[in-house]
């Protein structure tokens, strides 16, 4: 059977629908209806429907869903399901940070290597991991099973470093870099700004700041 192509923007959902049914399930509510998730999550009711249909409806009945069910069911289609084991490219400030954070490895996302040019890192660990040398980063990648690199390196390398995975069997970069990244469709990348989120925020801020005077 044919794949439906699912859009960007309910994938983009699933996360946060994950989370709140992970809470849900946790604190011992077994059952919940489109409406009451709706409440929750300040989404409306419908839209939250037509998300669930795009991958069967997740069998709604009249009194709502089974929460376990469909968290583990959400936990599937992002593939949750599978471990992942990941390699950081740049052990510095925000790459150790990132390793460090133990609610990666409960879901699934695995660090099993770091690499950095600093040869003064070579050889230390971080959270449990050994940083070892770029240049063993491709025996490495292809020796082992990575499925994502992470990159938190300058800008001025990253394109560089990502070429240089092209010929790997790595499935994903998850890149910090400020730069876009063109490679082969086999690779996904999924780009991460934080600043995008404070420069959203400080639109907020200034617009909710904009006096009826100020429009005139
Ligand atoms: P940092 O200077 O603390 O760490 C960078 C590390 O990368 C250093 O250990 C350095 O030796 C290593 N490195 C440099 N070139 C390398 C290469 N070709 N291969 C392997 N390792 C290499 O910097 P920090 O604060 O950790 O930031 C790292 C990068 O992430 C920067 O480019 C920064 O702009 C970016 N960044 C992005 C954010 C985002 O939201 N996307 C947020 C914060 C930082």
């Amino acid at each position: 059977m044919e794949e439906k192509e699912i859009s960007q923007a309910v994938i983009g959902r699933l996360p946060r629908y994950y989370r709140y049914l992970k809470d849900l399930k946790d604190s011992g509510k077994e059952r919940i209806s489109s409406q009451e998730l709706s409440r929750i999550m300040k989404v409306t009711a419908s839209q939250i429907r037509q998300d669930f249909n795009n991958f069967g409806g997740f069998g709604q009945q009249g009194y709502g869903y089974n929460t376990n069910y469909l968290y583990e069911e959400i936990g599937k289609i992002l593939g949750l399901d599978h471990v992942h084991n990941m390699v950081l490219v740049g052990a510095g400030n925000l790459g150790q940070a990132l390793v460090k954070y133990l609610k990666f490895k409960k879901s699934g996302f695995n660090f099993i290597c770091a690499f950095d040019i600093n040869p003064q890192l070579f050889g230390q660990t971080v959270g449990g991991i050994p940083i070892r040398p770029l240049r063993e980063l491709k025996d490495y990648v292809d020796a082992n099973d990575v499925d994502i690199v992470v990159l938190t390196i300058p800008k001025s390398d990253a394109r560089e470093v990502a070429h240089s995975l092209t010929r790997t069997n790595i499935k994903a970069i998850w890149n910090f870099a400020h730069i876009d990244l063109e490679l082969p469709a086999s690779i996904q990348v999924e780009n991460v700004h934080l600043q995008d989120s404070l420069m959203k925020l400080s639109y907020n801020i200034h617009r909710n700041s904009i006096s009826p005077d100020d429009d005139q």
